[in-house]
């Protein structure tokens, strides 16, 4: 069997078991194409005619919400935004969202809807590493693009051909904070490190900053272990004050993450706290309201970065939400913007409303790895197995306000 008749084979096949009319198998579909698609070249493989569907599966619900919600709103300003600019060369994009809930099964299932249901040509998520290293797989099985937008444990774009992410590794972003709080107390000599074992981002960055301490030529004096879950770190922390550690390094989630804050500072820590990436969200805040204060967090996103397209990002962002943008709605509307740039590029080369959806993700995925994007989160590209390339990062320190509740993420020069 030839390729063409085997090809032809297997999609007629797939559109046999999905009970659409593939025809051309395009994503740009017109209303009247719809409803007859045996007579046109390009019938429904999409729930909305006339878009390109980008999934986005992030936690809209659970724990994880807290870090998921802010992608939801970076993903939706670049649709707009884009959208507002002309779309893939006039045809508009639409976000087809699906939410993963905070564990593995929940990302799955985001996964099959939209690679199978809402026949996305590409997907950005999901949220956590945990779950990205049980529904990557999925995608990549499919021969559909991902983009990670938070994963940022060692080994995700590794997962495959299709995987790539635009949320630098807790390798380069992580010792950043390290060497901040050394510059704000250079008489660190004893760290105490908290890590949630039931999580795989937490496990890498915490790998990093024990590596990191090390390097300094700093004591790790404890390796206390907690759970997502967890909301009583009273044991670990009064092991860990004990041993008079001058500085506290914890890779956690937000919320535990924030409890274990301000327990610790109720139980008397009085040195310089790090938090991970998984803290790095304001919604940190409300968990440890005024003893968040201090709290330093790497940053791979600034929202003073001078480029026009984080002007025009940041100022939508301030407009709606009347605050600053932080890093993972700017790194999902850079995931959003390395899709349509990518999409762009690839229609001028071959139409895209021509090409099979098996093959528009195929190509999208080589054109996303082959690009250069202008995003809030500076230039980037992609390295040939799909992690991010970028250059600038940075590190904020919690400042709270008087009252206790509000209060900012302020970088540090
Ligand atoms: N950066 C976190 C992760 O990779 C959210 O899971």
């Amino acid at each position: 069997m030839n390729n063409a008749i085997a090809q032809t084979t297997a999609l007629l096949s797939t559109c046999a078991l999905l009970l659409t009319g593939c025809g051309g198998g395009s994503v740009t579909n017109t209303p009247d194409n719809t409803t007859n698609n045996t007579t046109t070249n390009s019938a429904q493989t999409t729930t909305t005619p006339g878009v390109i569907p980008i999934g986005i599966a992030l936690a809209q619900t659970s724990n994880v919400a807290l870090l998921g919600q802010e992608g939801f709103v970076g993903a939706r300003i670049a649709e707009k935004y884009f959208n507002s600019k002309g779309g893939i060369n006039g045809t508009p994009i639409k976000l087809i969202t699906q939410d993963t809930s905070g564990d593995e099964a929940g990302a799955i299932n985001a996964f099959q809807t939209l690679i199978n249901k809402d026949k996305v040509v590409g997907i950005v998520g999901p949220t956590l590493s945990q779950q990205a290293f049980s529904a990557d797989p999925i995608a990549e099985r499919a021969k559909v693009p991902v983009i990670g937008a938070s994963n940022t444990a060692n080994g995700i774009p590794e997962i495959g051909d299709y995987i790539a992410r635009v949320s630098a590794p807790v390798s380069i972003v992580a010792p950043n904070s390290l060497k901040a709080a050394l510059k704000q107390n250079p008489k660190i000599k004893k760290v105490a490190v908290f890590y949630a074992q039931n999580d795989a981002f937490n496990k890498s960055e915490t790998e990093i900053f024990q590596k990191a301490v090390k390097e300094q030529g700093l004591e790790l004096v404890t390796v206390q272990k907690f759970q997502t879950t967890d909301t009583d770190f009273q044991a670990q922390a009064t092991n860990a004050i004990n041993l008079k550690p001058d500085l506290v390094i914890i890779s956690g989630l937000a919320a535990d993450g924030g409890n274990l804050v301000r327990q610790l500072r109720e139980l008397g820590y009085k040195g310089i706290i790090i938090g991970g990436n998984g803290l790095n969200t304001p919604n940190v805040l409300s968990v440890c309201k005024a003893l968040c204060d201090g709290v330093l967090i790497a940053q791979a996103y600034s929202p003073e970065y001078p480029g026009e397209i984080n002007k025009v990002f940041r100022q939508a962002y301030v407009e709606q939400y009347k605050k600053e943008p932080a890093q993972f709605t700017g790194q999902s509307f850079a995931a959003v913007q390395v899709y349509v740039e990518a999409l762009k590029e690839l229609d001028k080369k071959s139409k895209i409303s021509t090409l099979p959806l098996d093959k528009l993700r195929t190509e999208l995925n080589k054109q996303i790895l082959a690009g250069k994007y202008n995003t809030p989160l500076g230039e980037i590209a992609f390295t040939p197995v799909g992690d991010v390339i970028q250059k600038e990062f940075y590190v904020a320190q919690i400042k709270m306000d008087k009252d206790g509740n509000t209060g900012k993420f302020v970088f540090i020069k």
